[in-house]
């Protein structure tokens, strides 16, 4: 029996558990996947780490507010290891144990790529537009990139978009724009994500109908989403952030197990 865990405050919300207990079944393996609750201090998240595999665990995800604490503990001046895309992301939500040291991935952004594939979604040679700068943006820019998208950032405070655009510079070129611009200018794009942290806060995110979209996507899932109501009215296809999150756990299964998963053969509850 292998062990995971979820680490998170709060956790007892997290689907995590059940979609990693359904990907076991579609294979025959059994495995333990439980959330884990922790206070939100350093001390404490790497006093649960580093009790959970010193104690045998194989895996285990990070969720908020943790994923940047785990980028900490996993550098390399602190005795780990990061995957590219943890790097680039500044932030970790799955760990494992690789020769010895904590080793950290970030698969939120492979996890959105993925999605939007399996969407039928083409990404290359596509515009897309993202709006928002903060770490949810840092974590899906270079997987993106790879598709061979090209990206522009729309945020409210313009300074964080461009400071994104500075560091990114040598994976390519991310236009930038202020949310403001909207009240002037004409903007359309092939896809439209929302990286904000608006529709989990339920806080207003000003859009203009001056900013179109074939295809709507926000990140978050499970809440009625104002982002994408706007662009249903404008008749793009719209999606939520329910794939992504099948999509960042099966990497993570499968970097754990050295496992493909099949997801047509995953019993999923949405
Ligand atoms: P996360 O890690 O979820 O990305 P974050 O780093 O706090 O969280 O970033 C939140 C992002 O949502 C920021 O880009 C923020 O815009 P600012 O940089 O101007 O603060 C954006 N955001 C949050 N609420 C918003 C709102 N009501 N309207 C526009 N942008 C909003």
């Amino acid at each position: 029996m292998q062990h995971f865990i979820v680490i998170g405050n709060p956790i007892s919300h997290s689907k995590s558990p059940q979609i990693h207990h359904a990907f076991a079944d579609s294979l025959g393996l059994a495995i333990s996947y439980r959330r884990q609750f922790c206070p939100t201090d350093a001390d404490s998240f790497r006093a649960v780490v580093e009790a959970f595999f010193c104690g045998g665990g194989v895996g285990a995800n990070v969720t908020l507010p943790f994923k940047e604490i785990a980028f900490e503990l996993c550098s390399p001046i602190n005795g780990g290891a990061l995957s590219s895309y943890a790097q680039s992301a500044k932030a970790v939500n799955t760990l494992a144990l690789r020769d010895g040291k904590l080793y950290g991935d970030n698969t939120d952004g492979r996890g959105l790529v993925a999605d939007l594939i399996a969407q039928k979604v083409d990404l290359q040679g596509k515009n897309i537009a993202i709006i928002g700068a903060g770490g949810a943006t840092r974590g899906v820019i270079l997987p993106l990139m790879e598709q061979g998208a090209t990206l522009t950032l729309f945020n409210r405070t313009l300074l964080k978009a461009t400071n994104l655009k500075d560091e990114f510079a040598p994976h390519g070129m991310i236009g930038v724009q202020s949310l403001d611009a909207l009240a002037t200018g004409d903007f359309d794009y092939d896809v439209i994500i929302n990286a904000t942290s608006a529709t989990t806060t339920g806080q207003q995110l000003s859009l203009s109908p001056n900013l179109k979209a074939c295809v709507a996507y926000d990140m978050m899932y499970g809440k009625p989403s104002a982002f994408l109501a706007h662009f249903a009215k404008q008749g793009a296809r719209t999606l939520d952030g329910y794939g992504m999150l099948i999509h960042q756990a099966k990497l993570a299964f499968e970097m754990w197990t050295g496992t493909q998963l099949d997801l047509d053969k995953v019993a999923l509850e949405k």
